[in-house]
């Protein structure tokens, strides 16, 4: 599996996605700037793997720090509201950097070498917790793969958008492993072709059936009958079910209503935000222009700075959701009472 981030010789070490498929470049970081710039740029994206990165990026920010204990709790403070503000929507960004707060409080007696030590192995079994989660979630899953299946995917909800395997395509190379006859169709996932350029790179390398397809073709192929099942990871849910996912997801689930397609959403615990009541409240994270109006730098259209509306994801309803595979089983509605019989399955450490 490729791996998108990684800790190694005393740094973090992430895969630049931004330069997929022009080249494979492995970035190497050792300063807290660097990381949130990483995640901002989208060197680094898909919900988990960003939360795990933060993670990395907190004992980045403090491994130097020379201070009492008092002072090392007020510095990580500040160096956790930086590294979430990196980006508004995945809410495991927030979620990782709480996490460790939450496990560090405790421990505010010891000397700062030893919380700096603690923080830093928090990091670490952070990421292998979510690669654990992503198998979980691959297991479940298996419950809505039948032998043979044709599946519609958007976004990249891989190995490079995870610390293990994966949320939705878990699934798939689940199904996959076990000999399930799998097909995946892959959005390209316009503005900044998640699916041409990372998903199906991903399932190439791992020798799963993959067709790429432009965005707008995705009604075609369900009026076509060419799609058994839809599955696509999450940023955000909220304790109602609503789902934030790429944009474009809302559009997918429903084409999937009108055409009795199950669509389900795949992801962690860590995904969801007990803290909101409604879908409607998640915040959307609004990005530059520039990803519509440029393909690898290059300018697309004739009026070059052309005014654009570019949200990053949108909303899907729960009454759009077949069911949300988690490490916990599949939730299904009425979601709000289901989801807060596993709220408390989210905890870390
Ligand atoms: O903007 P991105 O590339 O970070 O968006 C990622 C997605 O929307 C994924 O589908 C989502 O994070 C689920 S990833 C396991």
């Amino acid at each position: 599996m490729i791996k998108a981030v990684e800790w190694k010789d005393d740094a973090l070490v992430l895969l630049d996605q931004t330069r997929i498929p022009e080249e494979t470049v492995y970035c190497r970081l050792t300063e807290v700037s660097d990381v949130f710039e990483a995640i901002c740029s989208l060197m680094v994206r898909g919900a988990p793997a960003i939360g795990i990165t933060a993670a990395y990026g907190l004992y980045l920010a403090l491994r130097n720090f020379s201070g009492e204990s008092p002072q090392f709790f007020a510095e990580m403070n500040r160096q956790i509201d930086y590294l979430a503000s990196a980006r508004p929507t995945a809410v495991n960004l927030r979620w990782a950097l709480e996490s460790l707060r939450q496990a560090l409080l405790p421990h505010q007696d010891e000397p700062t070498a030893s919380l700096k030590d603690r923080l830093f192995k928090l990091a670490r079994a952070l990421h292998e917790d979510d690669r654990q989660r992503c198998d979980l979630i691959g297991e479940h899953g298996q419950d809505v793969v039948p032998e043979s299946c044709r599946i519609l995917t958007h976004c990249n909800t891989g190995a490079l958008a995870t610390g293990g395997i994966g949320t939705a395509l878990a699934v798939v190379y689940k199904a996959h492993q076990r000999g399930k006859k799998v097909h995946v169709y892959a959005d390209e996932t316009r503005p900044v072709l998640q699916g041409a350029r990372l998903t199906v790179w991903e399932l190439h390398t791992a020798g799963v059936p993959v067709d790429l397809i432009c965005d707008n073709m995705a009604a075609a192929l369900m009026q076509q009958g060419m799609a058994d099942l839809v599955i696509v990871g999450a940023d955000r849910i909220a304790s109602d079910g609503s789902a934030a996912n790429k944009i474009g997801t809302y559009g997918l689930a429903v084409l999937a209503k009108y055409h009795r397609i199950p669509f389900y959403v795949a992801a962690p615990l860590s995904t969801f935000d007990f803290n909101l009541k409604h879908g409607k409240d998640i915040p959307i994270e609004m990005r530059n222009n520039d990803e519509i109006r440029k393909v690898f730098n290059r300018c697309l259209i004739t009026v070059p700075d052309v005014s654009c509306w570019n949200p990053a994801f949108d909303v899907t309803p729960p009454e759009l959701i077949s069911g949300i595979i988690t490490e916990a089983g599949i939730i299904r509605a009425p979601y709000r009472e289901n989801i807060q019989k596993v709220a408390h399955k989210q905890l870390f450490a």
